[in-house]
């Protein structure tokens, strides 16, 4: 449609008709037999408000699909269809490794192409609008939402948002193949104080601008087309009212013209945040603040009527927000043809087809982060070696994230079958040990949970004590449910659960040679286990291909190459840890009789592993770190320097390294961070190859909120650090003139 024809259709439209688009209707509503008598009745909306709704979310397959927007375009005054909106957080069917993984592939091509895996099969499946990316940069462990984001570092959130979105948009979203991305939460979702989900967020602008906001601008820069807003308060203002945000910020700074959407309920819960009296206050303030559709209340469908007829609301600012869902429709091709997919492509023919399980696998193997290799255990080749698996994990098939809607166990190989697969002529034995969760979480409800097998416990363990006094090598499976993780799934004891401490502290008593794989959605506390095994390689939550990629990566078909997005903390009470700290006025020097620095007396300040870490099968020598000159000038255009690095690979197998770039800027106007990573690259090498590894440094990487709350760079001494993690040392310094 034209853009003409757009505004024409608007002008025609009435004041209800026109509200109606900025209300998103809970999937439910529509599905069920009646919506005069269904849920919709009960929470207050007459059919004729059902029939105005601009979009609904959480439905899904094509055939239903199809079946509701043609009922609702025949129902629809002037028969504008639905927008079909869904959490496809890590795939539709063919699930791969949470974001939070995907973080440590360090790879943006992969997490590309696992977006654009995704929108292909949630589109021939009817869907138009994604809830992703979840960009919040996160360095709380504690809050179940860290499985959602890819990690703590606002540069590496950049890169990987902006594959996303490339990868669900590519270059048009009414491609069949292609859908709307929405990138959330915003802002600062990630930051809830102590790590309790909902609760508020208090952050100085400075950091919430070169920390917090990068990732999100990201987005916005690469053209996502909606953006959601977060549950939480910045400065004590819940962002879903948040004016400076969304209409300085996001819509002035920035220039966003897309649409903004409210999270679940957030404008509603304007009232139980104690900034508006009741709705219609809450629908004023959300309004204002340029929210474009309430999702899921009834709030702005019973009251922007009023505010329009009582002049609190102008009609020009519901204009310009119906205009906004109506250019996404269009964008989306969907005047044309309202279910977006194309009658050609069969979704029995894409989801979950042979290219897009070896994709799921390629993910999981590039994100698995090996954390220790003692005596290098792994990878296990001698085929003499009896090999006993034990742990809850071993044949565990629901081994995908928190927001794996449409995830399927039957679909899953788990780590037993992997093995199998393999054909190895090894003597291996399988068996469960305990099973996943204590008495305390099966209180709650988790998805997956209804089919979680009871366990003898008692047999289990003593099964998996003699399979392990009898083996060369035991193979530990443990980790978190993944109902643990993911939104309301905010934990304060962040070990693994006493029933797997108990199994692994049994095991250790017969067997010292103990791999353990982690399956888990956030860093954990596992320093104790860590301590005692030989191996340890974090798996997260790895998805479909999860058990083939587990497997071989064990048995050295393989290799290592994840590096953590995130930080492991020592333990809970050093949380918030984060590389990129700040000097304080007296740093721990290591000199442990003074007193008066900044330290703890019990536990040290580094994390038990730090962002950027990750061991692989073999072996990476860094030398030569040069610099192609020492000063760089801010008055000459484009000026540059390049970094340059020798890697070689000193081991016998061939192996990818992560070669990050950080900077520290060594005196500013305010307190500037010990490191920040400015740049990565991946460079794979056979054994005994070496290579030159070169990083372009440019004044815009200097950049950030000064004294005086501009973004710039200022003159003086920088230093440049090049290495596998940050915690690198090796570095060179120049000039900024
Ligand atoms: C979550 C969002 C999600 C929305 C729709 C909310 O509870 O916070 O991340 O997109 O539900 O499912």
């Amino acid at each position: 449609m034209k853009k003409e024809d757009l505004k024409a259709l608007l002008e025609d439209m009435s004041i209800e008709e026109k509200i109606g688009q900025l209300v998103q209707i809970p999937g439910f509503f529509l599905e069920g037999e009646s919506i005069t008598t269904g849920p919709a009745a009960e929470m207050g909306f007459s059919p004729e408000e059902i029939y105005s709704a601009g979009s609904t979310l959480s439905v899904f397959g094509r055939d239903k699909i199809k079946k509701i927007q043609d009922e609702f375009i025949k129902h629809h005054p002037h028969h504008i269809p639905l927008l079909f909106m869904g959490d496809i957080i890590n795939g539709y069917k063919s699930i791969f490794p949470i974001p939070l993984a995907q973080g440590c592939s360090f790879d943006p091509d992969l997490v590309m192409r696992l977006a654009s895996m995704a929108a292909r099969e949630a589109s021939v499946s009817g869907l138009t609008v994604n809830f992703s990316p979840m960009v919040d940069l996160v360095r709380d462990p504690r809050w179940g939402r860290v499985m959602e984001s890819t990690g703590e570092d606002s540069y590496l959130n950049s890169v990987l948002a902006e594959a996303i979105v490339k990868g669900y948009q590519g270059d048009n979203i009414a491609d069949h193949e292609k859908m709307a991305a929405c990138v959330k939460h915003f802002a600062a979702y990630g930051a809830p104080v102590a790590g309790r989900d909902y609760t508020g967020v208090e952050l100085s602008e400075r950091t919430l601008r070169d920390d917090y906001l990068p990732s999100y601008k990201a987005a916005v820069d690469t053209g996502c087309e909606l953006v959601m807003t977060s549950f939480n308060t910045i400065d004590r203002i819940p962002a879903s009212a948040n004016t400076k945000l969304m209409r300085d910020i996001l819509r002035g700074e920035w220039e966003f013209d897309g649409v903004l959407i409210s999270d679940w309920a957030a404008v509603s819960e304007l009232v139980n945040h104690g900034i508006a009296k009741d709705d219609k206050e809450a629908a004023t303030l959300a309004m204002r603040a340029g929210v474009d559709i309430d999702m899921c209340t009834p709030v702005y469908i019973k009251n922007l009527g009023n505010l329009i007829n009582e002049g609190i609301i102008s009609e020009t600012m519901l204009d310009e927000a119906v205009l906004r869902v109506l250019n996404l429709k269009n964008k989306l091709g969907l005047f044309e043809n309202p279910y977006h997919f194309s009658e050609d492509t069969k979704e029995e023919e894409v989801i979950l087809c042979s290219e897009h399980r070896a994709l799921c696998r390629e993910a999981a193997e590039k994100s698995m982060v090996l954390l220790k290799n003692k005596e290098s255990i792994l990878p296990i080749t001698d085929p003499d070696k009896k090999i006993a698996f034990i742990g809850p994990y071993v044949s565990e098939k629901h081994i995908f994230g928190a927001w794996s809607l449409l995830g399927d166990e039957k679909d899953v190989i788990s780590v037993e079958e992997g093995v199998k697969n393999l054909k190895l002529k090894n003597k291996i034995t399988f068996s469960k040990g305990c099973g996943r969760l204590d008495e305390r979480y099966e209180l709650y409800s988790f998805r997956g949970l209804e089919s979680e097998e009871k366990t003898d416990e008692q047999r289990a363990l003593e099964q998996a004590v003699k399979e392990a006094g009898d083996a060369d090598i035991v193979v530990l499976m443990l980790g978190e449910h993944p109902g643990m993780s993911g939104e309301a799934g905010s934990r304060g004891d962040i070990r693994l659960l006493r029933k797997q401490r108990k199994l692994f502290k049994e095991i250790y008593n017969v067997n010292k040679n103990i791999v353990t794989l982690v399956f888990n959605g956030r860093p954990l506390d596992i320093k104790g286990i860590v301590n005692r095994s030989k191996a340890v390689i974090d798996a997260w939550f790895p998805g479909i291909e999860g058990g083939n990629a587990v497997a071989r990566m064990l048995f050295g078909l393989c290799s290592p190459e994840g590096r953590l997005s995130m930080s492991f903390p020592y333990c809970v009470g050093q949380i918030p840890v984060h590389y990129d700290s700040f000097s304080t006025g007296r740093m721990y020097d290591g000199d442990k009789t003074n007193r008066f620095q900044s330290r703890y007396l019990d536990i040290p300040n580094e994390p038990l592993f730090e962002f950027g870490y990750g061991l692989s099968y073999t072996e990476f020598e860094y030398s030569d770190l040069t610099l192609s000159k020492n000063e760089m000038s801010k008055s000459v255009e484009n000026d540059t320097i390049t970094a340059s690095v020798t890697l070689k690979n000193v081991g016998d197998r061939d192996g990818c390294e992560t070669v990050q770039l950080y900077i520290r800027d060594m005196a500013g106007s305010v307190v500037r961070p010990l490191k920040k990573l400015k740049g990565f690259k991946k460079v794979n090498l056979k054994a005994g190859e070496e290579t030159k590894v070169y990083f372009e440094i440019n004044t815009q990487m200097l950049k950030f909120t000064d004294i005086n709350m501009n973004y710039s760079a200022e003159p003086g001494t920088f230093r440049v650090f090049v290495g596998g993690s940050s915690s690198t040392d090796e570095y060179c310094e120049f000039e900024l003139l």
